[in-house]
């Protein structure tokens, strides 16, 4: 029985240098010092040898039984740390890699014109006044020289809510009444701002038209403001938007609010004048509705009409955008569309 004994001792050995993980380890360990394992086992039959064998038999199992438990509890630490060394590598970072590109934000195209149109005319002495969105009916077309029933109301479809009278505004120039009433001291102050912001129409949304749309809107009120000052504002922010050799012409035209009314063209700058797609071969692009300010408006504003005139304008930075960069269809404004954002 020693000698089965020395026997299962030296496979233990051999068997536990193979065991090569956590897992065979664990198997080895039952095998062989398990409740039931080999080792066990022979102790148990202790009492089928002779009895002047057995301490001799006994002291030599212990013995064996303490050196399997040493070495299993070496072989143990050294299959753990080979274990933790291979789940390092294999989690490791490369820190010699390029790193992942993050998707980087920018401007809106319609935000960079807005950019545009301020800095021009901060640089001419606009300054920018802020006007509701939300806007009552009298302020959006009566005070600005638009009655009720009045056929210029046609030319707007309008927004309405629940609240009477409450609408969301169709332009920008009922800002041209809050600036007048906020800055002019009664009438006695002048004033130079522009009104930029978004503006609403019930409107069927098509390539050339949206429900909302941004409009910047600009009022020079003074006491020796006359036509020329408008010519030659607008014809200075032309050359500053569009360059130094920008040509402008003004059309005779009508809005309620500004006597006389103009519509202002620039020459177009995709075909200089030429005529091409864009300008319809005209050689002219739209870009501003203007005139002198109604005595009415100025009246509604504050001011005495016999003392003080002034100049208004609106222009849509969505279609100098357009036009600027051959964009066919405003839908891509707020479509929200990736593919055509990404290229501003
Ligand atoms: N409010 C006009 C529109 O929405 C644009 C406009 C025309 C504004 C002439 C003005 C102006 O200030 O003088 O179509």
């Amino acid at each position: 029985m020693i000698e089965q004994l020395e026997a299962v001792y030296k496979d233990a050995e051999s068997a536990l240098d193979a065991a090569a993980g956590g897992e065979a380890l664990r198997t080895w360990e039952q095998h062989y010092l398990g409740k039931k394992g080999l080792i066990i086992e022979l102790v148990r039959s202790v009492g089928m040898l002779p009895k002047e064998d057995r301490a001799a038999f006994g002291k030599r199992a212990n013995e064996i039984k303490n050196a399997l438990e040493a070495d299993y509890a070496a072989r143990e630490a050294v299959i753990a740390q080979a274990e933790l060394t291979q789940a390092l590598q294999e989690g490791a970072i490369d820190v010699t890699l390029p790193a992942r590109e993050r998707a980087r934000g920018g401007l809106h195209p319609a935000t960079l014109t807005l950019r545009e149109f301020y800095r021009i005319w901060a640089d001419l002495g606009f300054q920018v006044f802020h006007s509701r969105d939300v806007e009552d009916d009298d302020t959006n077309f009566t005070l600005l020289n638009i009655p009720p029933h009045h056929p210029a109301r046609d030319m707007q479809d309008t927004f309405y809510t629940t609240t009477p009278n409450v609408i969301l505004r169709t332009h920008t120039s009922p800002g041209q009444i809050h600036a007048m009433r906020a800055l002019g001291e009664n009438g006695t102050q002048p004033i130079r701002v522009i009104l930029p912001g978004m503006c609403y129409r019930f409107e069927q949304i098509t390539a050339r038209s949206e429900v909302q749309f941004h409009q910047v809107e600009g009022l020079c009120i003074g006491r020796h403001i006359t036509m020329t000052d408008l010519k030659g504002t607008i014809a200075e922010f032309a050359r500053r938007m569009f360059g130094e050799n920008a040509a402008v012409r003004f059309r005779a035209s009508y809005f309620p609010f500004t006597e006389p009314s103009m519509e202002v063209d620039v020459e177009c700058f995709l075909c200089g004048g030429q005529g091409c797609r864009v300008c319809k071969h005209s050689g002219w692009l739209e870009i501003a509705g203007s005139g002198m300010v109604h005595p009415v408006v100025l009246q509604n504003g504050g001011y005495d009409p016999t003392e003080w005139s002034g100049f208004a304008f609106g222009m849509g930075p969505e279609r100098v955008t357009m036009l600027k960069h051959g964009i066919e269809d405003i839908r891509y404004f707020w479509g929200n569309d990736l593919r055509f954002l990404e290229q501003f």
